[in-house]
């Protein structure tokens, strides 16, 4: 069974033995790459570029912690929106970063996914990821989701017509529809939930990003821009999400003592 759809107590359960709090799923928001380039007076591609490198220190960090999944946000449904040479310096980017870096990847056994509306992409783009997902599929060290052209609202539409694909088919009855059945047809449903949110830039807020997935994440958020991103911040945000309690709606004493039958 997916972890996205365990019950409180046994996601609680999951999480409380587990020793040094080491998140097994951790979801990143890359922000701030515009800044750190105006800042230097440069303009906003040169921060994308040097965004770029501070995913390797991401995926560094996450392989030497044991950290079973990393999903980063690198281009929201809205970024579509931004001015067409940003969009444009991107998408170059994007194809380079996947020229480059997948077999490296490969290598070091860690195998890419990719979420959102692939469609919008080009073709050439589209050919790269399915290309990276073949050829990296059999990796189990890191699972790697990149979630491009992603909306946690496309998400949740996506799946909604998914399961009226299936009334319509008369596969699937409306009053069979629960969290569950909805939850299975979310993007990642077959990988834990999210454990620690990480978003850098200084916003407080979730963006759009995994509307569903993070109903019980822990928020982490730094004013440091996403290009200055090093390993002693994620361990901070590590450190600090150790020494919470995730109670999923339950009580400090349930947490306690799990096998008592609460009064
Ligand atoms: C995040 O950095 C990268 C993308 C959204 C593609 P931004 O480009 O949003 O940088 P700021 O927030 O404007 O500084
Ligand atoms: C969120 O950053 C999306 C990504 C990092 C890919 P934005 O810069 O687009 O978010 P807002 O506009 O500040 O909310
Ligand atoms: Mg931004």
């Amino acid at each position: 069974m997916a972890a996205a759809t365990l019950s409180p107590a046994q996601a609680m359960s999951s999480e409380t033995g587990s020793a040094a709090r080491i998140p097994r799923h951790l979801a990143v928001i890359m922000d701030g790459n515009g800044r750190w380039a105006q800042r230097r007076r440069r303009p906003r591609v040169i921060g994308h570029r040097a965004g770029a490198r501070a995913v390797n220190v991401c995926v560094d960090f996450c392989l030497a912690k044991g950290i079973e999944v990393l999903t980063l946000f690198a281009f929201s449904s809205e970024n579509w929106g931004r001015p067409e040479d940003e969009v444009g310096a991107l998408m170059k980017l994007f194809m380079g970063a996947l020229e480059r870096e997948v077999d490296e990847l490969d290598r070091r056994g860690v195998r890419v996914r990719f979420i959102g509306e692939r469609e919008r992409f080009s073709d050439a783009i589209v050919a790269r990821m399915d290309a990276a997902e073949a050829q990296t599929a059999g990796n189990a060290k890191l699972h790697l989701v990149i979630a491009a052209s992603y909306g946690g609202r496309w998400d949740i539409a996506r799946a909604a017509r998914l399961l009226a694909q299936d009334v319509a088919d008369g596969k699937l009855r409306p009053e069979e529809i629960d969290e569950q059945v909805l939850g299975g047809r979310i993007t990642l449903s077959d990988l834990p939930a999210p454990d620690l949110f990480i978003r850098t830039g200084g916003e407080k807020r979730i963006s759009n990003f995994l509307l569903w997935q993070l109903a019980y994440t822990e928020l982490w958020f730094t004013d440091l821009l996403w290009p200055e991103l090093d390993a002693a911040t994620l361990q901070r945000a590590i450190d600090d999400y150790s020494g919470r309690e995730r109670r999923f709606g339950l009580t400090g004493a349930q947490l306690a003592a799990p096998d008592e039958t609460p009064e």
